[in-house]
């Protein structure tokens, strides 16, 4: 939607590395991102398993302190002093895939979204806010989710109440981590509409992270493709998956359901944080290299030997890779 006013959240060179276990280096499971998010747009980070999407989510909400970059918000580096934290919490909120894990059983949904209010000292009325979230959350009429327990909710509704439990400080922008991957086919697009809705309404940004291309497709305005901690494709979403350009890109669309075409199958070693290879970092699984195009290209030494830069995290489609580039 936006992306050319100045970015509510931006991460700037930001790596997070692990230490390593007996045997393996340092774990760099975020390597060099920059990303930016708009005011009012949804940005889907995608990537298979352990490229590094939750970890990049948790830094950008301040619970992992990037071990080199900047996480700002609002133009300001992040405060990593508890009060600073706390304070950042109103701005920015965490809804989790698994609402069962993310909710406590013993408390009512009355309870479970007022929580926030408590924690941050809220002065206006409980009550109304409370019910102002859930009806927010779609759960209407608020008053009668109430005295309500989690196992006496339907999947869908328990998404909802953790929503509801994000909403309530009225945040910028929300951070949601798979939130959809534990429900139904048919709740997923009631989940995915209300996020739109929340958008359109509130003008609220997201940051959904998801390892399913067709969600992104659904809900978002701009996609970044995270391989191995680097983000190697990014831009809008209508054209990075309509016309993508990173192998690693046309990989994951090939395995779609809904692509034509035969699948590209991915092979090597699946990636380790711990042991990033030289060169292009997806060199090793690149079938556009396997296959003696980026010979015939002229890049394949590249490919093997020089590293490509780190993409801007925002603006127009970007991708990572010395054949797909003009
Ligand atoms: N606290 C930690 N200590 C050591 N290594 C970690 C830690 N957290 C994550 N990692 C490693 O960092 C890499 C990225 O993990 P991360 O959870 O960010 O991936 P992901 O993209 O969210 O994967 P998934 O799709 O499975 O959720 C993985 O190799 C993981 O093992
Ligand atoms: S730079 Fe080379 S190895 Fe890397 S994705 Fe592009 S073609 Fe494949
Ligand atoms: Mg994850």
């Amino acid at each position: 939607m936006t992306g050319v006013a100045a970015p509510l959240l931006s991460a700037t060179g930001v790596r997070v590395a692990f230490p390593g276990r007996r045997n393996t280096g340092e774990a760099r499971a975020v390597d060099g991102v920059d990303l930016d998010i708009g005011n009012g747009e949804i940005v889907a980070l995608v990537g298979e398993s352990g490229c590094g999407k939750t970890t990049l989510a948790r830094t950008l909400l301040g619970l992992v302190r990037p071990t080199s970059g900047t996480v700002r918000f609002g133009g300001r580096p992040l405060d990593y002093g508890s009060r600073g934290l706390k304070a950042y919490r109103k701005h920015v909120q965490l809804v989790l895939q698994d609402p069962s894990g993310s909710l406590n059983p013993r408390h009512t949904v009355y309870d479970a979204v007022a929580e926030g209010l408590r924690i941050h000292g809220h002065r206006g009325d409980e009550h109304t806010a409370v019910a102002e979230a859930l009806a927010l959350a779609g759960l209407r009429p608020p008053e009668r989710f109430f005295l309500r327990y989690p196992h006496q909710l339907s999947g869908g509704q328990r998404q909802r109440v953790v929503i509801a439990g994000a909403l309530v400080l009225r945040p910028e922008l929300i951070v949601a981590d798979e939130p959809v991957a534990s429900l139904d086919a048919s709740v997923r697009g009631e989940i995915l509409a209300l996020l739109l809705d929340l958008r359109d309404e509130l003008g609220l940004s997201a940051l959904v992270v998801t390892h399913d291309l067709g969600l992104a497709w659904n809900i978002a305005d701009r996609v970044a493709v995270m391989y191995l901690g680097r983000i190697v494709e990014t831009g809008p979403v209508e054209q990075v998956l309509t016309a993508p350009r990173h192998p690693y890109t046309r990989a994951l669309l090939s395995v779609l359901p809904e692509s034509e075409g035969s699948p590209v199958v991915l092979t090597g070693e699946p990636p380790d944080p711990s042991r990033i290879p030289g060169g292009c970092r997806f060199h090793a699984r690149c079938h556009v290299l396997a296959s003696g195009e980026a010979e015939t290209a002229g890049v394949a030494d590249r490919c093997r030997t020089e590293d490509l830069p780190v993409l801007p995290g925002s603006g127009s489609a970007r991708v990572a890779c010395h054949w797909a580039r003009p």
